[in-house]
């Protein structure tokens, strides 16, 4: 397939990994290859890339463009939550920089067979990977009113999400993205703002289905055990609920104490093993925003491994 999607602060991610001739490099999602390329390119001669993607079609499709780089890139089918089970099993560790590129791609909402995109028909699906067994149509159909209201509301961040949840109930059994973006719209009245009615509800279930905030938890954590003294972990996020984990960690991995508080005497014996580097957030140029939208609500974070 052609390669839709246009990878997201590239140039700002090759300075913020440091890549240098030699490197090693890990790549937590491969999804189009784009980012991957760059850092081959820059870590040339003798760099090399572990690649992980969760999405079998993600890998498939990246294999054939960074084939040019041979034996310098090895591609794994795998979820970033097992990160380091991966990176062991490869003997890939320590490395010099980690970047992780959160979300979907381009090209998965463009599979329409996949059920992320509200605009074509396909069955309510929405896993990354098809060894996943929760499907966004379990929970469109087999959640209570109550659940799917705090779903929506709490990965979605849609204020209907009462409205929306009760018209989905209403409405039973729902089979596909069309007939799902219907009942929303009409749950809003199709209200339209900037956005389509649907994209918050979309949104909500990819990331419940996929499960994305606990995976990224997880691996972020995993990601400094890998890093090398020096060592450069990136994130981009694309909302304020993918964003919130990472500054948080980052915030906290940068501290001595994290005691809470009212503890008198430190009793957390916790070191600092990050120096964030960025001291906010790194934001996509207004050229970058005007030649690839979705690249607009793009935040990255940087930090340095240092003990
Ligand atoms: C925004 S795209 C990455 C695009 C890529 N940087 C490029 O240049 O083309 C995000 C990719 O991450 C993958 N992904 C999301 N969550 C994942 C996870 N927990 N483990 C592994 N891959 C994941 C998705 O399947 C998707 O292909």
């Amino acid at each position: 397939m052609n390669q839709l999607h246009e990878p997201v602060l590239l140039k700002e991610t090759i300075e913020a990994l440091q890549v240098q001739p030699g490197g090693r490099y890990i790549d937590c999602t491969v999804g189009g290859g784009g980012h991957s390329a760059a850092i081959l390119e820059a870590s040339s001669p003798g760099g090399q890339l572990l690649g992980l993607d969760a999405d079998p079609q993600a890998i498939l499709n990246a294999k054939p463009i960074l084939k040019q780089y041979g034996k310098s890139v090895l591609l794994v089918n795998e979820n970033f939550s097992q990160l380091e089970v991966v990176s062991t099993e490869c003997g890939f560790r320590p490395v010099h920089g980690i970047l992780f590129d959160l979300g979907m791609s381009s090209n998965q909402l463009s599979e329409h067979g996949r059920g992320f995109s509200f605009q074509h028909e396909a069955p309510l699906d929405m896993r990354f990977s098809p060894d996943q067994e929760l499907t966004a149509s379990q929970i469109i159909n087999d959640f209570s009113e109550n659940e799917l209201a705090m779903l929506i509301w709490n990965l979605g961040e849609e204020r209907r999400s009462r409205k929306i949840a009760k018209l989905i109930v209403k409405n039973r059994p729902l089979q596909t993205t069309l007939e799902l973006a219907q009942v929303v719209s009409k749950a809003v009245n199709g209200e339209r703002g900037k956005l389509h009615p649907a994209t918050k509800t979309f949104q909500a279930l990819r990331m419940a289905v996929n499960r994305e905030i606990e995976n990224l938890r997880s691996a972020l954590g995993q990601a400094v055990n890998l890093l090398g003294f020096g060592g450069r972990l990136v994130v981009i996020s694309f909302h304020s609920l993918e964003d919130r984990p990472v500054k948080e960690f980052l915030t906290r991995e940068a501290r001595g104490c994290i005691c809470p508080p009212e503890t008198p005497v430190c009793i957390c014996d916790h070191t600092p093993t990050l120096r964030l580097i960025s001291k906010g957030i790194i934001r996509p140029s207004a050229q970058e925003i005007a030649t690839n939208p979705r690249s607009r609500s793009a935040k990255m974070r940087v930090a340095e491994r240092i003990s």
